[in-house]
């Protein structure tokens, strides 16, 4: 006889019906003559019932925990009393005839049990033993939406017509931001492959192959540091069109993301997605990737305190910045102790700004700088203010007095739960990014996107004269305050493309050197084009709700970029260092 279901897809409706059931045991006891073993595999867990006269018994009795084990038996209701309403096999159980020990096993390292919670055992020793990890259903379950969300898109694209196509894993640098992942070429002594931070250039040369339309789920790897919501490797949707405006990329966008989540969660989502431009999204939320679930905006206050007395704020306008702030109203502010708000400094700072001052609307404003200000600055604030609200107050450059309140703005949201609706899906674009940045440090502009972005056509002229104002074509997909994708339309004219080039500060001959294939495949007739791509691992990681990249990918790396399970990196033995034609410093 042949597996008949999934242990945890059993229900009411296979009553009396004879099955055979494989999996682990997730837990077994004995319960004063009767054996009740909890029966795991993917689909989840169902009560086996061993009676003392069932021709099972002698073999329930050797079980433990995580033998696998095959069960022959018949499923039959619980007696009313006993279902259990928060299972969704609580309904019946398996009666046992017999029961075969197929594996047996050691004690693992931690419970694997059904009713333990990831976060109580450590995450390197989950990550080192993932195959037990993933044996808990709550584990597994991120990898079967996932697979879920990939065969939607795929259907989706297919139906509209997009193409499949890989793309080669070792090849050239892509400038995408980060520090590449090399490898070091045995054929072609002392040269190396870069692993690629996304398929840019080859999508972007398949249009101009004419394939028009191309998807790939495709392997990324960049060597920054880790958070919450990165990995070295990790995947993206990727996807090119030719002859389509931003409105066509957008478009079709929403429509994939309705489907993939109607197919994924059954659920609708409002389209088209609300659109923000990049300076209403900093000037009103502090962040590029602004969370729209909760209010809390950012206020202007640079009229307020453009000739003021108190130089903190004053000076920090006249150098060309700004003064922002937070109004907490008078429900929350009660909240805020003094400590509290010492924390929030302290989080302003680590995001950038040099100050957080407040400033509480009681019988009048108090707060240590109250007495900095002039009676007409305090009252032109309380007019913003209603009674017992708190004012937070940031003055710096432009960007880091909006990043700076951005994050007290996500703290308080945490701290002050204004997150309503815990499964509230809110999309959001934002668009109108600047073309270039300018990095203080080196004092020279720097691409927001990638090199490969199209100015607006009205301000290409500005490109060599006011760079900083140069508007693109580029857009980001924002979730629920993550940045779950960003694309752009490309520069598909040579000239351009060189005078980008020379306005991120290569010459023409440098430009020729690194990109000259590509400058090359410009000049060769390429159709207009853009696209985009999403941070997969990101969005199964939102749409599952669970905390980290790392819960969403079957073998992930640590905080530290290690592999705990196989243990990657590691060392080569001087003969694979020979081959390679390497030799190592000490490090
Ligand atoms: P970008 O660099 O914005 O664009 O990447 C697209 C999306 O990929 C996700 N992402 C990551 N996810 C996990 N770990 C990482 N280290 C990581 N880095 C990025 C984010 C991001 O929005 N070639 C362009 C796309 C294009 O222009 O078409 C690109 O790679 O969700």
């Amino acid at each position: 006889m042949k597996r008949t279901h999934y242990a945890g897809s059993l229900r009411i409706e296979h009553a009396d019906q004879r099955v055979l059931l494989q999996g682990w045991v997730n837990r077994s006891r004995n319960n004063g003559g009767i054996i009740f073993i909890v029966l795991r595999d993917r689909e989840g867990l169902v009560q086996i019932v061993v009676e003392p006269d069932s021709e099972a018994f002698a073999t329930a009795e050797k079980v433990k925990s995580e033998f696998v084990i095959e069960v022959e038996g018949t499923v039959s209701l619980r007696p009313e009393a006993m279902r259990n309403a928060n299972q969704a096999t609580g309904d019946i159980e398996v009666v046992a005839k017999s029961i075969t020990i197929l594996s047996e096993a050691k004690t693992p390292p931690f419970l694997v049990d059904g009713t333990i919670e990831g976060d109580s055992v450590n995450e390197d020793l989950r990550l080192s033993y993932r195959y037990l990890d993933l044996r808990r259903p709550e584990a597994a379950r991120p990898l079967l939406l996932r697979h879920k969300i990939s065969k939607a898109i795929w259907d989706f694209l297919s139906s509209e017509g997009f193409i499949q196509i890989e793309t080669p894993l070792l090849t050239l640098s892509t400038p995408e931001g980060a520090r590449d992942f090399v490898v070091p070429s045995r054929l072609q002594a002392g040269n190396f492959y870069a692993l690629p931070q996304s398929p840019q250039l080859f999508k972007q040369m398949l249009m101009m192959s004419g394939l028009d339309r191309y998807f790939q789920i495709a392997r990324c790897f960049r060597d920054e540091d880790l958070r919450a919501d990165r990995q070295p490797d990790f995947t993206q949707l990727d996807i090119e069109m030719s002859f389509v405006d931003q409105e066509d990329i957008l478009v079709l966008n929403e429509a994939l993301m309705a489907h993939v989540v109607k197919t994924a969660l059954n659920k609708d989502i409002d389209i088209p997605f609300k659109r923000l431009s990049y300076q209403d999204a900093m000037n009103r939320f502090g962040s590029d990737k602004p969370d729209i679930r909760f209010g809390l905006e950012l206020s202007d206050l640079s009229e307020v305190f453009a000739h003021s007395e108190f130089r903190g704020f004053s000076s920090a306008i006249q150098q060309g910045g700004c003064v922002k702030a937070l109004i907490v109203p008078a429900n929350h502010a009660a909240n805020l102790s003094r400590k509290g708000l010492d924390a929030l400094e302290e989080h302003a700072k680590t995001h950038g700004a040099k100050a957080l001052a407040w400033l509480k609307n009681l019988e009048e404003l108090t707060g240590p700088i109250a007495k900095f200000l002039s009676d007409t600055e305090k009252t032109q604030l309380q007019n913003l203010m209603n009674d017992g609200d708190t004012i937070l107050i940031v003055a710096d450059s432009w960007k880091k007095t909006c990043e700076a309140l951005g994050a007290v703005r996500l703290r308080l949201a945490a701290d002050l739960n204004l997150i309503g609706d815990p499964d509230e899906l809110a999309f959001l674009w934002v668009l109108d990014f600047p073309l270039l940045e300018l990095n203080a440090e080196t004092n020279s502009y720097t691409y927001m996107h990638h090199p490969f972005t199209r100015p607006h056509d009205e301000d290409l002229a500005r490109l060599e004269s006011d760079p900083g104002k140069v508007r693109a074509w580029a857009y980001d997909l924002v979730l629920n305050g993550n940045e779950v994708g960003g694309g752009s339309l490309r520069i598909y004219q040579y000239d351009t493309q060189l005078k980008m080039f020379d306005a991120l500060g290569f010459s023409k001959e440098e430009a020729q050197a690194r990109f000259g294939f590509f400058l090359d495949a410009l000049s060769y007739g390429a159709p207009p084009h853009g696209g985009i791509a999403w941070g997969l691992d990101r969005l199964v990681m939102l749409l599952s709700k669970t905390r980290s990249i790392r819960d969403v990918i079957a073998f992930p790396k640590n905080q530290r970029g290690v592999e705990p399970l196989t243990g990657a990196p590691n060392k080569l033995e001087s003969k694979q260092l020979a081959d390679l034609h390497l030799k190592i410093e000490d490090a």
